[in-house]
């Protein structure tokens, strides 16, 4: 049976394109994706693999809760088995947390536990940190603080900026995303009491690195 995915976005959706094209065929079919902006580009990738779409506009609700409540009617209508943040930036209510406990997923800008929140880059880079890299993980009700999944890391190097380091960073981002998407499809990954396991083992705190798997570093881009 395959996994029916919802993804959830909010801007380019540049980790929506990588989800839909290296989603595996046999595991898993996104079955839709939910903006709650109008008008931008990742409902237009959606459109044009002939995935459906839909917006709900925040902008029309009174508050969190009530905006909330109206995207889990929507989301549930797709009966999602997984349902993925990629660049959904909202703050999601602890009711909706519980609501896809277990089949939530987000990613995030930085080697988490480091620098949750926003402005990942520029922080990475006034700490004078030497590596910065992504990280996928479950969503619990603390903000970019669930099990960690998977990272990867890239080294900062002399005179970056953080426009250049979230474009490296990105080229991670849709290595880490497809590859965590279709180990959940497959059954391996799973949230058991509080941590992310694959195949039954339970995954450090610091999550898996992408480097350390048995992905093939040929199909890394240059960091
Ligand atoms: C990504 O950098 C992701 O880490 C952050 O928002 C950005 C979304 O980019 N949460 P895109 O819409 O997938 O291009």
């Amino acid at each position: 049976m395959s996994c029916r995915v919802v993804v959830l976005i909010s801007g380019s959706g540049s980790n929506l394109q990588a989800l839909m094209d290296q989603a595996d065929p046999e595991l898993c079919q996104i079955v839709a994706v939910v903006s709650n902006r109008p008008g931008v580009l990742g409902l237009e990738r959606a459109r044009r693999q002939g995935i459906e779409t839909a917006v709900l506009d925040h902008t029309g609700y009174a508050d969190r809760d009530s905006f909330d409540r109206a995207l889990v009617t929507l989301i549930d209508g797709y009966r999602p088995d997984l349902v993925i943040l990629a660049g959904f930036m909202r703050i999601l209510t602890p009711a909706f947390v519980a609501h896809y406990h277990a089949r939530l997923l987000n990613i995030h800008p930085s080697l988490l536990p480091k620098y949750k929140g926003l402005n990942t880059h520029r922080r990475a880079l006034e700490a004078g940190d030497q590596e910065h890299g992504a990280t996928v993980h479950f969503v619990t009700e603390e903000l970019d603080g669930g099990p960690l999944i998977l990272q990867s890391a890239i080294p900062i190097v002399a005179g970056d900026t953080p426009e250049a380091l979230a474009a490296r960073v990105q080229q991670r981002e849709h290595l880490l995303y497809p590859r965590v998407m279709n180990w959940f499809a497959a059954g391996r990954l799973q949230l058991h009491n509080g941590r992310a396991c694959l195949d039954g083992d339970p995954i450090g705190p610091n999550g898996l690195r992408l480097e350390n798997t048995e992905f093939d570093m040929r199909e890394m881009p240059d960091a």
